[in-house]
């Protein structure tokens, strides 16, 4: 039973392969740093687990630039702006008029499967169904993670960095001790009840909207899959509902005015709660947070996926300084770095949601307010300008000059921490 376990050796052990942990191994790969990647679930439910599909355009240069945007430029659509809907009216937002920048449409899953084949094409060491992972040592310079293989062998990776990518339910964040850390934590007195149905898209831009009975986005999958969502209790249970109730509920809140959904059989449905997490620091020692690991933000903004990979743009820009120049310099300044963007997200989100979403608390002066506020913000330049440069995506930041990706971040000065 307890044999001795396995021995392995990596620089970096990365926890978590989602968007942070495959990034960043595909980003160290192009660096010549070696690096191996667990996650609990298997690969094919990594390739298929339904989440957000915005992409920045600082995140699709980076996908681009480094050798992983192919599909996404086929088969991704450019957005250019979006629709706010109130009081049954759209307003286009501009945003290559207003930045210059866009989004493009791809969801997350298709780009975990392109970063998958990246590094299993470039021999990468990715180990899926892995179990009882544990880290150790990271206030020493030789940590290390236990995990027991798919095939049941014990393992023990020694590595001088572990990356912690594994989302809000990971070890990696519990691996910070309690009176280590400060957790920033909000929760959101609503859920988004989301649906996929089998229709043509309803638009050709996503459509945020406000409406007396909250609100609801109108999003796309595919040319003939839809994804949409409508405000709802965070307790609701998404089987109660028919899907004739879904679709005059959708209908009560979007159409009009000569905009009308199309619909369609409802292959998919399920209720995500919105909260705000960010944990500080998001480094312990040798172990460094990112993505959902180390932060989480309601949908509202789509920013998650995007902070995902600018915090491993970040964090490999600092493990090639420390590698290759033996400085732990940009190390010690990676939460501060990272987390400048993530708190200019945090707000983004919250104020997207509380303009957006209905407030069961609010009083007649609160709920003509919010009108007051989407007004001014589609009919300014400037309260549009905001929300244009903030959807499309601040510029990562650019520590180091001799890293892989400082020719994929666009429109970024450079900056010493
Ligand atoms: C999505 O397509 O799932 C989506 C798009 C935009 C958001 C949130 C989710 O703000």
């Amino acid at each position: 039973m307890n044999a001795e376990p396995l021995k392995a050796r990596t620089r970096v052990a990365v926890i978590g392969a989602g968007p942070a942990g495959l990034m960043l191994s595909h980003l160290l790969s192009l660096s010549g740093i070696d690096s191996v990647v667990i996650d609990l679930r298997e690969r094919a439910d990594i390739e298929t687990t339904l989440r957000a599909g915005i992409l920045e355009q600082g995140t699709v240069d980076l996908m681009t630039g480094t050798g992983v945007g192919a599909r996404l430029l086929t088969e991704g659509q450019r957005h250019e702006g979006i629709a706010i809907r109130s009081r049954g009216e759209s307003r286009r937002i501009d945003f290559t008029a207003l930045t210059g920048r866009a989004v493009h449409l791809y969801p997350q899953h298709e780009v975990l499967k392109d970063l998958i084949a990246a590094r299993l094409a470039a021999g990468g060491d990715l180990r899926f169904g892995v179990s009882e992972v544990s880290v150790h040592d990271v206030t020493t310079d030789a940590p290390s993670v236990r995990f027991t293989d798919a095939d049941g062998t014990r393992v023990e990776l020694s590595c001088a960095v572990v990356a912690g990518c594994d989302g809000s339910q990971g070890v990696s964040r519990t691996a910070v001790p309690e009176d280590a850390r400060t957790d920033y934590f909000h929760a959101y007195p609503h859920g988004w009840f989301g649906i996929l149905t089998e229709a043509p898209p309803s638009s050709d831009e996503l459509v945020y909207a406000h409406s007396e009975r909250g609100f609801a986005l109108i999003s796309s999958r595919s040319p003939s899959v839809q994804r949409m969502y409508f405000q709802c209790d965070p307790a609701e249970d998404a089987g109660s509902w028919s899907d004739e109730r879904i679709w005059a509920e959708l209908r009560a809140r979007v159409n009009g005015n000569g905009f009308e959904l199309e619909e369609g059989p409802i292959i998919q449905r399920g209720v995500i709660p919105m909260r705000s997490y960010v944990i500080d620091p998001m480094r312990h020692g040798r172990l460094f947070l990112a993505g959902d690991a180390a932060h989480t933000v309601p949908p509202t903004g789509a920013k998650g996926l995007n902070l995902a990979v600018s915090d491993v743009a970040v964090l490999c820009q600092a493990l090639e300084r420390f590698f290759h120049q033996g400085s732990t310099e940009l190390l010690d300044s990676y939460g501060r770095t990272a987390s400048d963007r993530v708190w200019r997200a945090q707000h983004f989100s919250w104020w997207m949601t509380s303009m957006l979403h209905a407030d069961a608390d609010a009083d007649a002066f609160g709920r003509r307010r919010q009108l007051g506020e989407i007004d001014q913000l589609t009919e300014s330049v400037a309260g549009s300008t905001y929300l244009a440069e903030a959807y499309t995506g601040w510029p990562i930041a650019h520590t180091n000059p001799d890293s892989v990706v400082a020719d994929t971040i666009t429109g970024s000065a450079d900056r010493t921490p």
